[in-house]
C-alpha cells in the first residue's frame, strides 16, 4: 500500500474518532475531516502539538500520521496561537451547517485547516471568506489556497471587515460581544457562530475552570430576531477588535451565576428586563425569552 493511501484511512479513522468526541453525527462533514490533509496547513514538519500546562512538544518527526489526533497544534506557538482542536472544530462546524452553494466567512481563519474543511462543505459552487488579523498567518492561508478558486484569504479584523452577506459565519477568537458587522451581515436563516469568553477564558487549565470562562452560542437570524443556543463551553485566542471592558465584566457575573444553557435570544439592545436577561452589554443582550 502506498503512504497516501495510508494516509487515507488514518485520516477516515481520525474523522470518525473526531467526530464521536465531539457527539456528532454527520456524515457530510466526516467526510470533509476525512478528504482535507491537515499537514498542507502547517507548514513543514515536525509539528509542535500543545500539551498539558501550555508546553508544546514537537512530533517525533514529520509524518503527517502525527497530525490525525484530538491534539492542538501551534502555528504561531511563540504567541499561543494554534490550529484548533478537531473534536471542538467538528462540533462548531456541524451547528454552522455549511450547505453546498453557501457562502461562508470565517473570522480568525489562522493558516486555513478549518477553512479547508468548510470550502469541502459548501463545494465549488459555495465559497469562503478567510479573515485573518495576523498578517504572517494571512499570507500563510493565501499561500495555502493559491489554487482553491472558491476561497478568498483576506487580511484584516474581521469585526470591521466588509464582507458579502453571509449564510454562515464562523468565528474563532474569543469575543465579549457579538460584532454589529456580523449581525448586520449575516443572511436570513444564516447562523454565526459566537465564542463569548471572558478575560479568564484563554488558557483555562481544568474542565471547570473552563465552564465558567467560556461558551459558544449558535445565533440564528430569522429577518430581524435572532435565536440563540449556547453549544460549548471553550477557552479560545482573544479576538482583536472585539472586547469591551464592560461587557467582559459583565460576561465574567454571567459565568459565575451560570444559566447558560437557559438563553434563547439575543438582542441587539439592552433594554431587557433583568429576569430575562443572562447578560447584557452596551446595545446588546442574551436573554432567556
Ligand atoms: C485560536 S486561533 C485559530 C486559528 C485557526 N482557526 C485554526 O484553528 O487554525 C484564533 C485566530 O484568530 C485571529 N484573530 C483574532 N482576532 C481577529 C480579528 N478581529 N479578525 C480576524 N482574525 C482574528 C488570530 O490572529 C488567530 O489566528
Amino acid at each position: 500500500m502506498d503512504r497516501q493511501t495510508e494516509l487515507g484511512i488514518i485520516r477516515a479513522t481520525y474523522a470518525r474518532q473526531i467526530l464521536a468526541a465531539a457527539s456528532v453525527v454527520d456524515a457530510r462533514l466526516e467526510a470533509a475531516l476525512g478528504a482535507v490533509r491537515r499537514e498542507e496547513f502547517l507548514g513543514p514538519g515536525p509539528w509542535p502539538i500543545l500539551r498539558w500546562f501550555r508546553k508544546y512538544v514537537l512530533t517525533p518527526d514529520a509524518d503527517p500520521a502525527f497530525l490525525y489526533t484530538h491534539d492542538l497544534v501551534g502555528i504561531l506557538p511563540e504567541r499561543q496561537i494554534n490550529n484548533g482542536q478537531p473534536s471542538l472544530h467538528a462540533r462548531l462546524i456541524h451547528h454552522a451547517a455549511p450547505a453546498v452553494g453557501e457562502h461562508v466567512v470565517h473570522i480568525g481563519t489562522g493558516t486555513g485547516y478549518y477553512t479547508a474543511i468548510l470550502a469541502h462543505l459548501v463545494g465549488s459552487s459555495g465559497r469562503v471568506t478567510g479573515i485573518e488579523y495576523d498578517r504572517e498567518l494571512a499570507a500563510r492561508a493565501k499561500a495555502n489556497f493559491a489554487s482553491h478558486p472558491n476561497v478568498d484569504i483576506v487580511e484584516g479584523d474581521g469585526t470591521s471587515v466588509p464582507f458579502h452577506e453571509a449564510d454562515a459565519i464562523y468565528v474563532n477568537a474569543g469575543c465579549t460581544r457579538p460584532a454589529e458587522n456580523w449581525l448586520d451581515r449575516l443572511a436570513d436563516n444564516g447562523r454565526l457562530i459566537l465564542p463569548l469568553t471572558s478575560d479568564q477564558g484563554f488558557g483555562a487549565s481544568s474542565l471547570d475552570h473552563l465552564a465558567l470562562a467560556g461558551a459558544v452560542f449558535l445565533i440564528e437570524r430569522r429577518g430581524s430576531d435572532y435565536s440563540a443556543k449556547w453549544i460549548s463551553s471553550v477557552a479560545i485566542f482573544p479576538c482583536a477588535g472585539n472586547r469591551d471592558e464592560v461587557s467582559e465584566r459583565a460576561l465574567a457575573e454571567a459565568f459565575a451565576k451560570g444559566g447558560w444553557e437557559r438563553v434563547t435570544r439575543l438582542y441587539r439592545d439592552q433594554d431587557i428586563p433583568e429576569e430575562r436577561s443572562w447578560v447584557r452589554g452596551p446595545g446588546w443582550c442574551l436573554a432567556y425569552s
